[in-house]
């Protein structure tokens, strides 16, 4: 069954690692994800955007599809199902869904409101068992064509939002989402630093996985990030290794068309991603 997060994330900073974060978009990617954490033996959490529980048809689909892979894959290192960067009512609707772990991202409201709503959602998971993050200060990258380089959170208003009952908490430290830029300026560790020493115990979760040096995690992991999501690294895997099957003509050899075949491809790219980031978080044999 799926749990939530509050355990492999202590276990986490305790141990120095972190665990990823992997979010899905479908069955593929799911299942993918799954067998690697299980065959590393890690624990893993599966990110569900907004955005992707639409596509998947909605959130009870998607706990559907997700239980029925832990059970009939056996799965059984700890797996939870978390919510990516929602609303305030895309939170209410995953906690009725069946959903594990709820991210409610209120970091574009005022502090004082991310703070209340965040105080709600902390009160409404606790009654379920559910884990809850936060997240304080912006996530740079792309919107509206215009790329945020990534705004460094408050290390005083973490404290604040910490306090309030969070699993965990995401603070922006210079991370962007999606590829970064040839001229950005890297992680603040100096912030990542000044937040940890406020804040304790508490997991930080680092966002924008994707395409930062293995330096910097590493010495993100030492300064306090128990959780990191990777997202736009499994989509650039699976499309170059979709693409190469078919620009080599695959598709068009026997039944190399078939579903399973002409996505198998992609499927593996994205073990293959999800193995490298695991190694390097330092997650495996950690369930
Ligand atoms: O919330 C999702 C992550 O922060 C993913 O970021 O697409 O840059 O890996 P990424
Ligand atoms: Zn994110």
């Amino acid at each position: 069954p799926l749990v939530n997060a509050k355990e492999m994330l202590t276990k986490a900073k305790a141990g120095h690692y972190a665990v990823g974060q992997f979010n899905i978009n479908n069955l593929e990617w799911t299942k993918s994800i799954l067998l690697t954490a299980q065959e590393l033996n890690s624990p893993v959490i599966l990110g569900v955007s907004e955005g992707a529980g639409k596509y998947m048809c909605g959130y009870k689909t998607v706990v559907g599809m997700v239980n029925g892979m832990l059970e009939e894959l056996n799965i059984t290192v700890p797996v939870a199902l978390h919510l990516d960067h929602g609303s305030y009512e895309g939170a209410k609707a995953c906690i009725k869904a069946g959903f594990s772990s709820i991210m409610f991202d209120g970091s574009h409201y005022p502090i004082e409101e991310n703070i209340a709503k965040t105080k709600e959602l902390v009160a409404a998971c606790n009654i379920l068992g559910l884990s809850l993050e936060a997240e304080v200060g912006s996530i740079g990258g792309e919107e509206d064509g215009v790329i945020g380089m990534g705004e460094c959170a408050d290390p005083k208003e973490c404290k604040m939002v910490a306090d309030l009952g969070v699993t965990m908490l995401a603070a922006g430290i210079g991370n962007i989402h999606g590829k970064y830029p040839a001229n950005w300026k890297g992680l603040s560790f100096e912030t990542l630093d000044a937040i940890q020493q406020l804040t304790g115990d508490m997991p930080l979760v680092l966002h924008g996985g994707t395409g930062i040096p293995a330096d910097m995690i590493k010495k993100a992991i030492s300064l306090g990030v128990s959780k990191i999501n990777v997202n736009t690294e499994c989509q650039l895997a699976f499309a170059d290794a979709t693409r190469k099957y078919v620009e080599a003509g695959k598709d068009l050899e026997g039944k190399g068309f078939d579903p399973r075949k002409l996505l198998a491809p992609g499927a593996e790219a994205i073990k293959a991603t999800v193995k490298e980031k695991m190694e390097l978080f330092g997650s495996v044999g950690k369930a």
